[in-house]
């Protein structure tokens, strides 16, 4: 039997050994496609593969069709948004994700960004403190109760909204519960992200919800770029000039941004919120583990593809 691990942005060294003493104790061989950038090299590699594991990867209609031994493809990470789960249904092909194992790494980063923005993006002159302000969860899973607990250790006063939360588990945090994003967006100074990219959220963050954002407001965006309405954001930075997005992973857009915006924009070029040591260990290890456990016991627990 044989996995492929796939990955245009490679993982950590300690954590491909680790995957791979696994994948070694399971009798499955390890194949290793890093630094992946063209597509006709990862239809070679996974022609003859039984298990695959990718990160923001995209496996498309074209990887599965190419896989004709593919059984269980894993997103060692938490947004699936790049497996065409349909397509891997109809193979009967299981695909899964690692969920929280890189959420730590990701809600570090959001502090950070938010640090970043209210120090000037680290330039010379008065910037602000995050003590005392109110910082604004949008959907509260595994990385947005990470940073609402991180936001609680700077001193601030913590919301979220999310409908699919109930609103005990989110209180019991000491978190207020907002009932809608129109309410979020009107009460914090920090908003940070954390929606993953549907069909529904997909262009979901508009003009008409960013411009409840208090004067002076920061957008952090450690989730999707597709969740927002780039060009509406565009037209709305230019009428509010006391409005700042910093985002990780440049939106399509982040030219014309960079050159009208100055310091009220930021953005990494590649997402690095996951790009630690840690993260690759933990959502690497737990992929590899996922495979033998589904391989050995039939384990689903962590099926995306239901
Ligand atoms: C995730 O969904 O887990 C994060 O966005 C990390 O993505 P990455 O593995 O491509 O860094």
């Amino acid at each position: 039997m044989k996995a492929l691990l796939a990955t245009e942005k490679p993982f950590a060294k300690t954590a491909v050994d680790g995957m791979k003493a696994i994948f070694d104790a399971a009798g499955i061989e390890t194949v290793l496609l890093e630094k992946c950038t063209e597509n006709g090299e990862f239809l070679k590699a996974v022609a003859d593969v039984d298990a695959l594991i990718v990160r923001s990867d995209k496996v498309g209609k074209d990887v599965i069709a190419a896989a004709k031994n593919l059984k269980v493809v894993v997103r060692a990470g938490a947004g699936y948004d790049n497996l065409d789960l349909e397509a891997c249904t109809a193979r009967g092909i299981v695909a899964m994700n690692t969920p929280g194992q890189n959420a730590n790494a990701v809600a570090e980063l959001a502090i950070g960004m938010m640090i970043f923005m209210a120090r000037n993006n680290f330039e010379t002159g008065t910037g602000a403190e995050l003590k005392g302000k109110k910082l604004g969860i949008h959907a509260y899973g595994n990385v947005g109760r990470i940073v609402a607990m991180l936001g609680k250790g700077f001193g601030m006063e913590v919301y979220a909204f999310d409908p699919f939360v109930a609103k005990e588990a989110i209180e019991k945090d000491g978190v207020k519960v907002l009932a809608t994003a129109e309410e979020l967006y009107s009460t914090c100074h920090y908003i940070s992200l954390h929606i993953p990219a549907t069909e529904k959220t997909k262009k979901s963050i508009s003009k008409v919800l960013l411009s409840r954002m208090l004067k002076g407001a920061v957008l952090v965006n450690t989730a999707r770029k597709e969740v927002i309405n780039e060009a509406e954001l565009v037209d709305l930075m230019k009428e509010r000039l006391d409005l700042k997005y910093i985002s990780d992973i440049a939106p399509d857009c982040h030219a014309e941004m960079k050159d009208k915006f100055g310091t009220r924009y930021f953005s990494t070029i590649k997402k690095i919120g996951a790009e630690t040591a840690e993260a690759n260990i933990n959502a690497g290890l737990a992929s590899a583990n996922q495979i033998v456990a589904y391989f050995k016991t039939g384990d689903k627990k962590f099926q995306v593809n239901k």
